[in-house]
């Protein structure tokens, strides 16, 4: 397996010059039809109140559900994911980088200081607390997805661990850490207490039909929101339907926690 330092080295090295692209594009057009792309290299750590992000959370609550877990399988659960990746996303749906997405009427309506409240309050649930809510809950309508077979599984762990160098597929570990909670250094801090890897999500504890449907987005590559999606976009492109639906069935199978 190639060490993770290469595999992040190459990604970024996609990422820094897609950015100087993108940039010169808006320099030459005039203005921009489009957000701009967010350049999360240079961001710091996000910080919020989840107390007063619980206060905010009832309208999110219609889809991500009343404990932070989703009532439809192709909604993303939120308990448990890191601040930086839940507010940067927030940021992204606000500035209207995803127009069709169901997720925009929602994050039109957060301020700056809602959107650092929310997520620092989801970041904040214990998901395998929220996830006993809310198998205790007579109210919740848990989604159920059909069980993969033995063979599937290996494959998306093995995908997961080692990649597929036949299909120049990098180990997702690499990124996203051998506990599958996100980035192992992430919230190490770089040069001007900058944390480029904060925002890197965990992928546990999600439905399999929503890991399919981000996976198939990035191998398809759909519109680009910040330079994080750049890096997991160059990972996506190498993707084919046989190992998304492994990996989407292995990830989603993990214990929540
Ligand atoms: C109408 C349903 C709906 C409502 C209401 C809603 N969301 Fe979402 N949310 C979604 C869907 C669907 C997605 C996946 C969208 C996509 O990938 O385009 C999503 C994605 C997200 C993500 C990204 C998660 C990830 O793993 O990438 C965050 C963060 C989020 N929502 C937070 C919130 C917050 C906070 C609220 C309340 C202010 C809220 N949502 C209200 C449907 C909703
Ligand atoms: C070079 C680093 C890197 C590697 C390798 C990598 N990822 Fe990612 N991945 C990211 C980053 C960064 C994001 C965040 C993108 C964003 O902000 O939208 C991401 C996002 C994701 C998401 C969306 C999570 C959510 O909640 O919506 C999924 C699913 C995902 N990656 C799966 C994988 C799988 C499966 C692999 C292995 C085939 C993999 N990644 C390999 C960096 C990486």
């Amino acid at each position: 397996m190639k060490p993770v330092w290469t595999i992040l080295a190459a990604a970024m090295a996609v990422v820094a010059s897609a950015m100087a692209f993108a940039q010169s594009e808006e320099a030459t057009s005039g203005e921009a039809a489009l957000p701009s792309l967010i350049d999360l290299r240079q961001v710091t750590p996000v910080r919020g109140d989840p107390v007063a992000g619980k206060q905010k959370a009832e309208l999110c609550s219609a889809c991500h559900g009343t404990h932070g877990i989703a009532v439809v399988s192709l909604f993303p659960n939120l308990p448990g994911q890191h601040i930086d990746y839940l507010y940067w996303r927030l940021v992204a749906f606000k500035q209207g980088h995803f127009p069709e997405s169901p997720m925009t009427p929602p994050a039109l309506s957060l301020s700056d200081t809602d959107m650092r409240d929310l997520a620092a309050f989801y970041a904040s649930l214990d998901p395998v607390a929220a996830q006993r809510a809310m198998d205790a809950d007579p109210d919740a309508e848990p989604v159920v997805s059909e069980p993969a077979a033995p063979a599937v599984l290996a494959r998306g762990e093995q995908l997961y661990r080692s990649g597929d160098p036949a299909k120049g597929i990098p180990p997702c570990q690499g990124c996203h850490g051998a506990d599958v909670r996100g980035y192992a250094a992430a919230t190490r801090p770089h040069g001007g207490g900058r944390m480029p890897f904060a925002a890197f999500p965990s992928l546990r504890h999600q439905h399999r039909d929503y890991l399919q449907t981000r996976l198939d987005a990035f191998r398809q590559q759909q519109r680009h929101a910040t330079s994080n999606d750049l890096v997991m976009a160059h990972v996506g492109n190498r993707l084919d339907e046989e190992s998304i639906q492994a990996l989407a069935a292995w990830l989603s199978a993990l214990p929540p926690g």
